[in-house]
């Protein structure tokens, strides 16, 4: 049995965890997002499966939650541009009810280069589209969690925040922003009953290192306490996790998704 059949097997045979719940996905058409959303749903949670351009995609993984008798609808929207984001928040809303749980996912893609190959453009575009990516879906659901005096946000950081590599300043960077701004909400927003986690993958294999080569992930593999490489349903597991009542006392952590291969 390979490891998507495992947690296919797995997850007909759990108990809901997020029954009742509203949750909000950003970048859930595909990889990371795609599989949070659907194992989000599983667990009894309607979710808002927000996309930029892969329309189909979006629409595929709607269909897939709909098929196991989940609900979910797709709303498109840039994460970057706060008009964007309250419409589809409002959508969401409309739809199933207040958002009591928003995962900040979406890919906000960045050049690998080393430091002197990089133009400060490069550098803002990650930068400021990671913050923004970030700050207008909490600006927009933060209002309605303070009103349900509860919430729950989880952000989808990087292990590369604590454990830069070569040529990879401007997401590490960002993503070190990321977990600032995460740590702050935790303390802010606690007294409302909002958590504020980070979730920090390792490598995935998603449709963002389709371009990176065999040898690098089979060597990343082997350096790996758990000998492989990790998967999206890990990070999903990861999320839910968080997302899930038995987690209602962690706030401000911050999770390595990453089969040890770096020990903080
Ligand atoms: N893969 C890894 O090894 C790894 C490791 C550490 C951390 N992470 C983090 O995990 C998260 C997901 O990464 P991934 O590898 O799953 O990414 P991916 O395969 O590149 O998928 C990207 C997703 O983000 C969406 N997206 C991109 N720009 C967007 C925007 N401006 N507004 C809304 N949605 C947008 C895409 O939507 P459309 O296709 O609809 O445009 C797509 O659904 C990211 O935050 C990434 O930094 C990944």
């Amino acid at each position: 049995m390979n490891i998507t059949q495992t947690y296919a097997k797995t997850h007909s045979e759990v108990t809901k965890l997020l029954t009742n719940r509203v949750i909000l996905v950003t970048g859930a058409s595909r990889s990371i997002g795609a599989a949070t959303a659907k194992l989000l749903a599983r667990h009894g949670a309607a979710v808002g499966i927000n996309y930029y351009n892969s329309e189909l995609a979006a629409h595929q993984v709607v269909d897939a939650i709909a098929s196991e008798g989940g609900k979910a609808l797709a709303v498109k929207g840039d994460v970057r541009e706060i008009h964007q984001v309250e419409t589809m928040v409002q959508q969401v809303t409309e739809a199933f009810g207040a958002i009591d749980t928003l995962v900040i996912n979406a890919n906000v893609l960045f050049r690998i280069a080393p430091f002197l190959e990089h133009s400060w453009e490069d550098f803002e575009a990650k930068l400021l589209g990671e913050l923004k990516g970030a700050f207008y879906p909490c600006k927009a659901v933060v209002p309605s969690m303070i009103k349900q005096q509860k919430g729950c946000i989880i952000a989808v950081s990087s292990i590369a925040s604590r454990y830069p590599n070569n040529g990879f300043s401007a997401h590490t960077t960002a993503k070190s922003g990321l977990d600032g701004f995460l740590k702050s909400l935790a303390l802010e927003l606690g007294p409302y009953g909002i958590r504020v986690n980070a979730i920090a993958p390792g490598l995935i294999l998603t449709d963002a290192l389709s371009s990176t080569s065999q040898e690098w992930k089979d060597n990343t593999a082997q350096m790996t306490p758990l000998r492989r490489n990790g998967m999206v349903e890990d990070v999903a597991g990861a999320i839910l996790l968080m997302a899930s009542e038995e987690a209602k006392f962690i706030t401000g952590t911050y999770l390595p998704v990453n089969g040890g291969a770096q020990i903080l």
